[in-house]
């Protein structure tokens, strides 16, 4: 890993308390550019919530998150993204009556310009269809097949390539995904995984995931929280190893037999 890379977000003694329950209990985090991160754990370890502590979901109880060295804790999520920072693919809502092909373009141009989703909605459009940078992203997210499709009746896995593809589209620093395989299908889960693997080295991304054996290929980085702590963080097989992380794994991968045999 290199250390000379930037170093983009920097979450420092972070916690989250919910009543007497510590969701998050003083973690560090630190984030450098263009590195493909993972953060898994068993449920309940407090893995969404650390997540929407970087996404200014909520401020910390205590703590600081710095993003390219920048305080950013009291923020808001729309502070944010609005600076280019971050994105979410559960922040990029999808217009359901319209066309695969429409949703891109807004997308593309809420992020890129001025004009208000009326003027968008009337005006561009159309216009904007045959966009080179629309029509890279439809060949990228494999979509072309369904451009003309209205949302409502993609595939749960075309719908979830097509919101990671609108967050991608307004170029974020960073892509955060929470559970992004979560409902998903085998193929499915393939589908996506590789479309993300074709932002690797262009993009900072953090995948927040229930079961390693989904991302375990993908990732660089590896970060293993258990009960609102941070138990491992490091190189993926090494956090694997980990003392600890073996202790708690079988309650992070939980489902089926093949899984747990991933790190037997
Ligand atoms: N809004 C909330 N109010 C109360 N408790 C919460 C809230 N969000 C999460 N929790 C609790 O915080 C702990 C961590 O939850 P969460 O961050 O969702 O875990 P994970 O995403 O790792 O499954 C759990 O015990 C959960 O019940
Ligand atoms: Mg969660």
């Amino acid at each position: 890993m290199s250390d000379a890379r930037v170093e983009i977000i920097r979450a420092e003694g972070i916690t989250k308390r919910f009543g007497a329950l510590v969701a998050v209990d003083n973690v560090n985090y630190s984030l450098r550019e263009n590195e493909v991160a993972g953060i898994i754990g068993s449920n309940g370890a407090g893995k969404t919530t650390l997540f929407n502590l970087l996404t200014g979901y909520y401020p910390p109880d205590q703590g600081t998150i710095r993003y390219k060295g920048e305080d950013v804790t009291r923020m808001t999520p729309q502070q944010r993204v609005a600076r280019g920072l971050m994105r979410t693919f559960q922040l990029t809502a999808t217009f359901d009556n319209l066309s695969v092909i429409d949703n891109l373009v807004l997308a593309f141009f809420r992020a890129h310009r001025k004009s208000s989703m009326l003027q968008l909605l009337l005006n561009t459009c159309k216009g904007q269809r045959n966009d080179p940078k629309i029509l890279e992203t439809l060949e990228t997210f494999d979509l072309q097949h369904v451009r003309d499709r209205e949302v409502k009746n993609l595939s749960l896995g075309e719908k979830r390539r097509l919101e990671i593809a609108m967050a991608i589209l307004a170029e974020p620093k960073v892509l955060l995904l929470d559970e992004p395989l979560a409902g998903l299908s085998e193929s499915e889960i393939q589908s996506v995984l590789n479309v993300l693997r074709q932002r690797v080295g262009r993009q900072t991304i953090l995948i927040v995931e229930h079961k390693i054996s989904h991302v375990q290929g993908f990732l660089q980085r590896l970060t293993v929280m258990h009960e609102g702590r941070v138990i491992a963080d490091g190189g993926v097989e090494e956090c694997l190893r980990h003392p600890e992380v073996r202790r708690s794994y079988w309650q992070i991968e939980t489902t089926s037999e093949q899984d747990r045999t991933v790190v037997a």
